[in-house]
């Protein structure tokens, strides 16, 4: 996501600063800003764009200060411009605080502060840091500093710089990472490794709940009760490419794995304490949501697929009729849509070329269009009648992994919330169901560490050109996607098949080892999949189930095993896909495939 960098030494800290930033730009990011001190004085330069346009808004009249931060953006409250990036100052200007995480309770604290006679200039969570600093600092800046974290609920990695305390940063982290980069005479602060690696590979890698007081000469850390921490310095050993990949091999393997966290990053304040959904996003009252006759899904690859898991989902919770589309065949086939229709568009990046024309034909014929997209100030999110953003952190690979499980994330939330304000869903079942989906982090976790059965079945499954993903229901639209992501990252070609519909055709092309992923996750149609299974058994099939744990009859039939924690039926796609992902990913490796840039794609298609 966004990326934080501090520096305090004998050095120009503007160079150091930018080179820094640098090389957190794989991260993702849509303003950049830096603040310095000189001569006790702060002075704040930022700009939306890439870090060049910062450069040239600098131009040659750099600051001389040996003491500054710097932020790369990717906006999360209020849209990418000049105004919301970072540094965040007070009213003073004498306070500056850049920020990655989210201020869960900025707005009530935007409020008192306002009472209190503050102003604000942005639209941020993050500014209220900042006023809050003035309001608590009398002479000690890391006092204040604690003081504020008392008051705020969120996500926190954060540094602060005053010219009221001109020789030291404060920083501090709480499920957001930060790092402390140790020189001689100097020291770093950074959200990620690969901005130290230049000038430092003895780190303090700072936990959740402490506290750090940077100074030229000195880092001293303390716990959330002020108790000093003795950290054990890490030596980074890895190159810059590995650093930004966080140790793992490939980008996609990193957003993988980090699904349990942007899940819950997805989740953030959204299920209330009595476990009711709260999407403020989306303002649709009882009587406009009881005259929706029909929804309509529109959206491309991967986001396409999360809204056919979306029907399923729809359907059951508010029994509307739902119909999902490819973008490009929607835009071009005079859909029957009007007013009683709400459109739900889904897009990654927010800006796919027949996706936003599916979009803007949808506002055309006067139907209300919700966006659920990962980038705030896509286009998409800025066309849209209300926009629900997924907050999966930037994806780079361009096999879309963390993207799709947030994608049904929301999307399982609007239909809870569509049905909590119609009505149509009893509060109980609300409740059953978002109780399952805190679970939800840890269930994907706990698939992360399964991976034994899949490396093997892939070894098989490597060598081979075809291969089949069967299910049924809610499992075919998963089926679909693991058949996506197997074909464009290792380029075995794959089909996927309702079950039951194999004997119509399909079954012809099943032969001997040929192997074969079942999805076998939905109780109520257990039963027609062991019939499914048996008819790819009995063509001697290589069969791998994914099947639920404590499933032992599924076990009988096949060739190999992997199960997934159980859940509620209807969520078990979150989980199912898991497996899935990884197992397109060790195929590619195995075939020596470029897992990140896979031939012919790219990830985001601006064009038709
Ligand atoms: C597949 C993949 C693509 C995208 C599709 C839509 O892994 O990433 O199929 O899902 O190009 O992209 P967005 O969601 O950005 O509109």
């Amino acid at each position: 996501m966004c990326g934080i960098v501090g520096y305090i030494g004998a050095q120009k800290a503007y160079p150091i600063l930018i080179e820094g930033l640098r090389k957190l730009e794989y991260r993702g990011y849509d303003s950049a800003g830096i603040a310095l001190l000189d001569s006790d004085h702060v002075e704040v330069m930022k700009s939306v764009g890439r870090l060049q346009q910062l450069e040239d808004k600098v131009g040659e009249f750099v600051p001389n200060g040996t003491i500054g931060i710097g932020h790369t953006r990717w906006a999360t409250h209020g849209r990418p411009c000049d105004l919301n990036s970072h540094p965040h100052s007070d009213c003073t200007g004498q306070f500056v605080v850049i920020h990655n995480g989210i201020i869960e309770n900025y707005q009530v604290l935007r409020s008192w502060l306002i009472r209190e006679g503050h102003s604000f200039r942005s639209e941020t969570d993050t500014e209220v840091l900042a006023h809050l600093v003035e309001h608590f600092y009398s002479g000690d800046l890391k006092q204040a500093v604690r003081c504020v974290l008392e008051k705020v609920k969120g996500s926190y990695g954060l540094v602060v710089m005053s010219e009221k305390d001109p020789h030291r940063l404060i920083c501090a982290r709480k499920d957001s990472p930060l790092v402390i980069g140790l020189g001689v005479g100097e020291n770093f602060i950074a959200s990620d490794i690969p901005a130290l690696l230049k000038y430092t590979r003895n780190t303090l890698i700072l936990e959740d709940g402490e506290l750090a007081e940077v100074t030229r000469e000195s880092v001293v850390v303390e716990d959330c009760h002020c108790n000093p921490v003795e950290k054990i310095i890490f030596y980074v050993e890895w190159d810059a490419i590995s650093a930004e990949k966080e140790g793992y091999e490939h980008f996609m393997l990193k957003e993988i794995y980090e699904q349990p966290k942007a899940i819950r990053e997805t989740l953030r304040g959204r299920i209330t304490a009595d476990g009711l959904v709260n999407i403020p996003e989306i303002n649709l009252n009882q009587e406009q949501i009881k005259k929706l006759r029909k929804v309509v899904v529109v959206a491309c690859g991967t986001a396409y697929h999360a809204g056919l898991v979306g029907k399923y989902v729809f359907e059951k919770l508010l029994r509307l009729p739902v119909e999902v589309d490819v973008a490009s065949e929607f835009r071009y086939r005079d859909p029957l849509i009007g007013a009683d229709t709400l459109v739900i568009v889904i897009s990654q990046s927010g800006e796919t070329a027949d996706t936003l024309a599916a979009m803007r034909l949808a506002k055309a014929k006067g139907s209300h269009v919700v966006a659920i997209t990962n980038v705030v100030g896509s286009t998409v999110s800025r066309e849209a009648d209300h926009v629900i953003l997924t907050w999966a952190g930037p994806e780079i690979a361009v096999a879309s992994t963390k993207a799709y499980t947030t994608q049904l994330i929301v999307l399982y939330l609007l239909a809870l919330q569509l049905g909590q304000t119609s009505q149509l869903i009893s509060h109980e079942e609300i409740i059953t169901i978002t109780d399952a989906m805190k679970n939800l982090p840890a269930d994907v976790d706990s698939i992360m560490h399964k991976t034994e059965a899949l490396k093997e079945f892939t070894q098989r499954l490597s060598v081979w050109n075809d291969t089949f993903f069967i299910g049924r229901g809610l499992d075919y639209a998963v089926a679909l996607e693991g058949s996506l992501k197997l074909k464009e990252i290792s380029y075995i070609h794959a089909e996927a098949y309702p079950a039951g519909e194999l004997k119509h055709g399909t079954l012809a092309l099943i032969v001997a080892d040929i192997p074969v992923i079942a999805l076998a996750t939905q109780p109520e149609l257990h039963e027609k999949m062991w019939s499914n299974i048996k008819e790819v058994k009995a063509r001697d099939a290589y069969v791998l189930a994914i099947t639920t744990e404590g499933d032992e009859e599924t076990k009988k039939e096949v060739d190999a095993v992997l199960e997934i924690p159980a859940t509620l039926p209807l969520l078990t796609p979150v989980l199912t896909v898991i497996p899935l992902q990884l197992i397109a990913y060790y195929a590619s490796v195995s075939r020596g495939c470029d897992v990140d840039k896979p031939r012919n794609l790219a990830k985001s298609v601006t064009v038709e």
